[in-house]
């Protein structure tokens, strides 16, 4: 098409893909170049504001290798991650509601017998979690594989650290055949997410702070259920009405009891699992 203009570009680049022969790729590439230039047509963007925009992205490039994922966190901050998630994951009542991965789950966490702790350095170990993996009816499942992480004292992951030992704060436990698991850890804390990068540069230009509220990642497998990637949060936590990223829901916010020897607190939480479709 020649002589498009400002009333018939959009039109146009949507008939190019008319060929297109995937329905769902079709779809997808018409709905991202109407709003794309919906978006450009409210904005009217000025030539050094569309190249800032693609240095903005080239630089996100730039940021990801094989241990991080720019373009994550940018989904994750502009609360798209968390969208799709719920997009995704909409649960009958009584099913745990999810909440974001983030960028710090690692493969291979070290299995561990039931009780132990996730915490290899002196840090004492003076929180125990403990519940129930079931099924929508309540029914306990054996054999459910939890992965648990989090962050230490100091606000790090153990990726993020090189004092902390290899796979400090994190873990790997199967529930019996009553269905419950039961481990021990420390409290975690707060913790902003990696500012040092475009994401971080965008959360400043734009007066956002950069924090999450401490919390505990789970990723659960059972057989025959869909895999639940889910996280508890910790009530009185400042940060719980404005996660940076869009991941806290009331049900999983939890309130460490004490266990009565002082030191010492414990939370109990069930999680339910949908079945696989
Ligand atoms: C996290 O919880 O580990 C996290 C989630 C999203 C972005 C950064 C960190
Ligand atoms: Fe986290």
């Amino acid at each position: 098409m020649r002589n498009v203009s400002e009333a018939t570009v959009t039109e146009a680049v949507i008939y190019k893909f008319d060929g297109c022969d995937n329905p769902r790729l079709k779809q997808i590439i018409t709905s991202l170049v109407t709003h794309l230039h919906a978006f450009v047509r409210e904005i009217e963007p000025n030539e050094a504001e569309w190249f800032a925009a693609i240095k903005f992205l080239t630089d996100i490039g730039h940021t990801c290798d094989d241990k991080r994922q720019e373009f994550v966190l940018l989904s994750d901050v502009l609360g798209v991650s968390t969208f799709v998630e719920l997009i995704n994951n909409r649960k009958a009542p009584g099913l745990t509601e999810t909440s974001v991965l983030g960028p710090f789950f690692v493969e291979n966490s070290p299995a561990l017998p039931m009780g132990a702790t996730i915490v290899q350095d002196e840090t004492p170990s003076d929180l125990l979690v403990e519940g129930l993996v079931h099924g929508p009816d309540g029914t306990p499942l054996a054999e459910a594989v939890l992965e648990v992480w989090q962050t230490a004292p100091n606000g790090k992951y153990d990726v993020q650290d090189p004092n902390q030992p290899e796979m400090n704060l994190r873990g790997k436990f199967t529930t019996g055949a009553d269905g419950r698991f039961a481990f021990r850890t420390c409290l975690p804390t707060e913790y902003p997410i990696p500012t040092d990068g475009p994401v971080g540069a965008l959360l400043r230009a734009t007066g956002r702070h950069p924090w999450r509220p401490a919390h505990l990642h789970f990723m659960i497998n059972a057989a025959g259920y869909k895999q639940l990637i889910t996280a508890l949060y910790f009530e009185g936590d400042q940060y719980l009405d404005s996660d940076t990223v869009f991941g806290v829901k009331d049900s999983l916010v939890v309130g460490p009891k004490p266990t009565g020897d002082g030191a010492n607190q414990s939370v109990a939480y069930n999680f339910g699992l949908e079945p696989a479709a």
